[in-house]
């Protein structure tokens, strides 16, 4: 597929991610982070955190807010916005659809 084209990918089983986890999903060389919440409340940002190069894989997730292990940044998963120093550049977020178990993320291929 022509480089991008956005492309929904069968990102992983809902039942992969506990409930307030995270998980940590690669794609064409790019790390994200697929987010849950309570039930079907599914969220896919940028995996990295923005002040540096830190896994948000490793991060606390608590009332849509994700929290980078590293300084402690913190991240809205509904949008990506920066809420606390030391990050102020925001991340990008991805639309997801969750269908029969599977979650779906639609990114730029
Ligand atoms: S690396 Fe995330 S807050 Fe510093």
């Amino acid at each position: 597929m022509e480089k991008g084209h956005l492309a929904e990918i069968n990102a992983c089983a809902i039942d992969e991610i506990d409930e307030e986890d995270v998980l940590r999903f690669d794609h064409n060389g790019r790390t994200y982070v697929i987010i849950r919440m309570m039930g079907d409340d599914i969220y896919c940002m940028d995996g990295q955190c923005s002040h540096e190069q830190v896994h948000l894989c490793d991060g606390l997730v608590m009332d849509h807010v994700i929290e980078c292990p590293k300084h402690n940044g913190r991240f809205d998963v509904r949008t990506g916005k920066a809420l606390a120093a030391p990050v102020y550049e925001h991340l990008k977020t991805y639309p997801v659809q969750v269908r029969e178990g599977r979650v779906f993320v639609t990114l730029e291929n």
